[in-house]
């Protein structure tokens, strides 16, 4: 596990190798759940979509679509919407009622805390097609992939920026919901949600594995 003194060690170590820079981004980038009430300004958005529009992705075909829900009226109905679903999932798990009030509750203000939202959405319009569905699946993994690897590029290029964010996986669940609450194109499939303004607090300091016992070498 590597924990804050071991971070520092390695930022110490790194330097001043030419990507400094970068590895410090990476090993100081945090999950930010609590954001100050500023704006973003959509200029800063749009530069960020601009670098996560940089990623790899298979056969280079840039499957991902954003949806940048910046209004209040936005952010209200999208939690409303999918909090109503999340509630009735809650229920049909036997959550009781008072605690499953509180966690939608809880979601709704992560949603409405947040200076922007967005959504990274997943298209298969320009993925290769085939017949059969084992290799059909793969060429979605694909895109999957490339879409989550967008989505990274650009958390950690809003950090660089002293910008927080966190993903949160709710839209997954309720695919259909977010895609009628926001409008979307049929073709656009939600693969999450990217909670993104000034950081209130640091973030938690979380623990991660040594690679040590993640990896092996052949
Ligand atoms: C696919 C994915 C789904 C996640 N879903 C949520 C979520 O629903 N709610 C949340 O608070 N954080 C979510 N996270 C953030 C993780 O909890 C966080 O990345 C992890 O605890 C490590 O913390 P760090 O990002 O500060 O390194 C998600 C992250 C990923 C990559």
């Amino acid at each position: 596990m590597c924990n804050s003194a071991e971070v520092l060690i390695i930022l110490q170590h790194h330097e001043p190798d030419p990507f400094g820079t970068l590895s410090q981004q990476i090993l100081t980038r945090r999950s930010i759940r609590n954001f100050r009430a500023e704006q973003v300004p959509l200029a800063l958005v749009d530069e960020l979509l601009r670098l996560a529009g940089r990623a790899p992705s298979a056969h280079n075909r840039q499957p991902w679509r954003w949806v940048v829900v910046h209004t209040d009226e936005g952010k209200q109905r999208l939690a409303e919407e999918m909090g109503h679903e999340f509630h009735l999932d809650l229920r049909r798990d036997g959550v009781p009622e008072e605690k499953a009030a509180a966690m939608v509750a809880r979601s709704h203000e992560r949603i409405r805390g947040a200076a922007v939202v967005l959504i990274p959405c997943l298209t298969m319009s320009e993925m290769d097609c085939y017949s059969d569905g084992e290799r059909q699946r793969c060429e979605w993994q694909m895109a999957v992939q490339s879409v989550a690897l967008a989505c990274g590029t650009l958390m950690l290029a809003a950090h660089a920026r002293g910008l927080g964010s966190c993903w949160v996986c709710a839209p997954i669940f309720c695919v259909s919901t977010v895609q009628r609450s926001l409008a979307l194109p049929t073709d656009w499939e939600p693969q999450g949600l990217i909670t993104l303004g000034w950081p209130a607090d640091e973030g938690r300091n979380r623990e991660k594995k040594a690679i040590e016992n993640l990896t092996l070498y052949r």
